[in-house]
């Protein structure tokens, strides 16, 4: 874990929150957060979980009883490390589902409309593309306003979005306890279904 920004150029921070970016974007997620989308969702086959980090999304799934295939760019000790998702060709065998927190890498905003990052865009169409290929299903975390941005909503518009689970709870990435501070995004997520019904809308539920 990085430690609190007390730089006087604030490079690259998330958000001002105080906190430089962690290399590569690892922070990992809450387990009640992963928990809530299974309350609402149940995956196919064996789930690929590709940004895996330390395991923390990897290990709640496990725990339900589904089977995980778990990798990452880097080695944090956990799953198989040196797997760039982006240059993956193909869900791994045997899997039906891919469940992740990406890496959101740094928004815009134009002319006061937030805008998806690139890196995020990128992620988002390879993500899709995969999913497609093995008729599966994909659930990401996102920032909920991301939902809102120009290139995010063009992209949804052409994906068989199936649901949006709205977190009610604010999630708190780094405890440190009283110098904790006060989460300031609210995050859902949003899941796509390739055997979901053309023609039917998602739907809107609160985890
Ligand atoms: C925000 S962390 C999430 C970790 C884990 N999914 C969780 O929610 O606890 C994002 C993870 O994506 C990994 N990552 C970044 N770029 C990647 C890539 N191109 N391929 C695979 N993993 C990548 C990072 O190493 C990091 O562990």
């Amino acid at each position: 874990m990085d430690a609190p920004d007390t730089s006087p150029l604030r490079a690259r921070m998330i958000h001002y929150s105080g906190y430089l970016r962690a290399p590569r974007d690892f922070y990992a997620t809450p387990a009640w957060v992963t928990e809530r989308l299974l309350d609402h969702v149940a995956l196919r086959g064996a789930v690929w979980e590709p940004c895996c980090g330390d395991g923390a999304m990897a290990r709640v799934l496990a725990a339900r009883g589904y089977q995980v295939v778990a990798s990452d760019i880097a080695d944090r000790g956990f799953g198989t490390p040196g797997i760039d998702f982006l240059a993956a060709r193909a869900f791994p065998a045997g899997c039906g589902a891919m469940v992740t927190n990406p890496p959101y890498g740094e928004a815009d905003v134009m002319a006061g409309r937030p805008r998806s990052s690139l890196a995020m865009q990128r992620f988002l169409r390879h993500a899709l593309s995969l999913t497609a290929a093995a008729q599966g299903q994909l659930a990401l975390l996102v920032r909920l306003q991301w939902l809102a941005g120009q290139r995010a909503a063009a992209i949804m518009s052409a994906a068989p979005f199936a649901k949006v689970i709205v977190l009610r709870d604010r999630i708190t990435w780094f405890d440190r306890g009283a110098e904790t501070k006060r989460a300031q995004h609210h995050h859902a997520w949003v899941v796509f279904d390739h055997q979901h019904p053309p023609g039917t809308p998602p739907a809107l539920l609160y985890g």
